[in-house]
């Protein structure tokens, strides 16, 4: 049937709430708008920004059946390049920050998360933005991972400073206590209670104190319980940089309520956004690289999301059949290729599509209904998928390995019966 290749900028997914909004934007270019939109009523901020290593991150994309049920990406393709001079790094940082203690409340926190390259010079701008009084904990996040060095000690551990706006900031440490399974007190003497329980004293300055082993502890400033992640965790996206969960839940859990707003500007592979959606926080997330987009899109698929990105350019092969049943249209994907010698290699069948979505286009914005995504236990992509018949303009959105995406307005005059 007919195609007609439309640019849209706006993506309402519908799903359950918490809801949160998505852009594809570079984040000097979009605070602006942010800060008219949401000023002083973010209640945390996360940021996790380039760390000025001069290197290039990618991501590893999984391509087809075969990646899907390995589960290994075969696709190296570039993210972002972390490169830029020092001063305009710099002055990047600086105008963030500044937005950043616009856009939170008065009961807000922010988390900056750097290592060793650039911990001086932010905290000193924190300092000068936020005041050296509000600085709250320079958190060092401690992990085990790859090699040893030789010629100095091993740098295994990011900083993650956390400012808060004002002195009524919110802040619930019970919310993330938890019970610690080994090493604790036992340079303490053991006893267990008449009900089993253990517990441990001692004796200092006259005075006994005793403590259950059960009893729930408040993480310190030094978080060693929360791995990275490791080559096989199911979380890993092929995103580089991408941190776990667990790390956002304790930030998010202590510094927020259900309900609250979460903020991310450069949200990468979507880990924030992942965690406030789990805990029940609405979240707003700015990234620029196209493949933050197409991670996060996959990672965010059971909430309400808003999604502002540019349309990609690029006219790949796409052909559709659309048929007629009662109450709906069903849509047969017939082929999806790239562009003749576009891409690091080629792709057979519908290797090149990763994902595919039927929907409309309804009030300035593409509202998918049903949507195909690989998955280990689905590694082949489905190629019928169903609309219920409404008002509005049928569409399809394919998006593909390289991380475009194009939407298609379909002719209701087109489906057979
Ligand atoms: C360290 S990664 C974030 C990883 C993220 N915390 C996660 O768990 O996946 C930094 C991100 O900043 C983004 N970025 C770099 N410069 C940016 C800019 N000027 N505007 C918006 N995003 C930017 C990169 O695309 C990258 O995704």
């Amino acid at each position: 049937m007919d195609l007609r290749q439309v640019g849209l900028t706006y993506e309402r997914q519908s799903g359950k709430d918490p809801s949160g909004v998505y852009y594809q934007s570079d984040v000097l270019q979009i605070l602006p708008f942010l800060i008219q939109a949401y000023r002083a009523r973010v209640q945390c901020i996360y940021l996790d920004p380039p760390f000025a290593t001069g290197k290039r991150f990618s991501i590893r994309v999984k391509v087809g059946e075969k990646d899907w049920k390995s589960g290994r990406g075969s696709l190296d393709q570039l993210v972002y390049t972390d490169r830029q001079p020092i001063e305009d790094y710099l002055s990047m940082m600086r105008q963030v920050l500044q937005g950043c203690r616009e856009l939170l409340s008065d009961s807000g926190l922010l988390y900056l998360h750097i290592d060793y390259r650039m911990n001086a010079r932010l905290r000193l701008m924190l300092d000068d933005i936020f005041g050296e009084k509000n600085l709250l904990n320079e958190i060092v996040w401690a992990y085990q991972t790859g090699g040893r060095a030789k010629h100095f000690f091993s740098r295994k551990h990011d900083t993650i400073l956390l400012y808060r706006k004002t002195r009524n900031y919110y802040f619930d440490i019970k919310s993330v206590a938890y019970v610690k399974t080994t090493g604790r007190n036992n340079h303490m003497k053991r006893h267990v209670d008449p009900d089993g329980r253990i517990y441990r004293s001692i004796r200092s300055g006259g005075k006994v104190y005793t403590y259950y082993e059960d009893d729930p502890v408040y993480p310190t400033d030094v978080w060693d319980d929360v791995s990275h992640l490791q080559q096989k965790d199911p979380q890993r996206t092929g995103y580089d940089t991408q941190k776990p969960v667990a790390l956002l839940d304790r930030i998010i859990c202590s510094s927020s309520r259900p309900g609250d707003l979460v903020m991310d500007l450069f949200a990468g592979s979507g880990t924030t956004l992942v965690s406030a959606g789990k805990q029940n926080r609405r979240f707003v997330g700015v990234d620029c690289a196209p493949y933050s987009f197409h991670v996060v899109r996959s990672r965010l698929k059971e909430w309400n999301v808003d999604y502002y990105a540019p349309p990609c350019i690029g006219n790949p092969a796409l052909r559709v059949r659309g048929f007629t049943g009662i109450g709906y249209y069903e849509v047969e994907l017939l082929e999806y290729a790239l562009e003749s010698g576009l891409g690091p290699r080629v792709f057979s069948g519908m290797d090149a599509l990763d994902n595919w979505s039927v929907g409309y286009f309804r009030d300035g914005a593409f509202e998918p209904f049903a949507s195909a995504w690989r998955s280990r236990s689905t590694p082949n992509i489905e190629t019928h998928l169903r609309l219920p018949v409404f008002t509005g303009t049928p569409m399809i959105r394919v998006a593909d390995v390289l991380g475009r995406y194009f939407f298609y307005e379909l002719n209701k005059d087109g489906f057979e019966i």
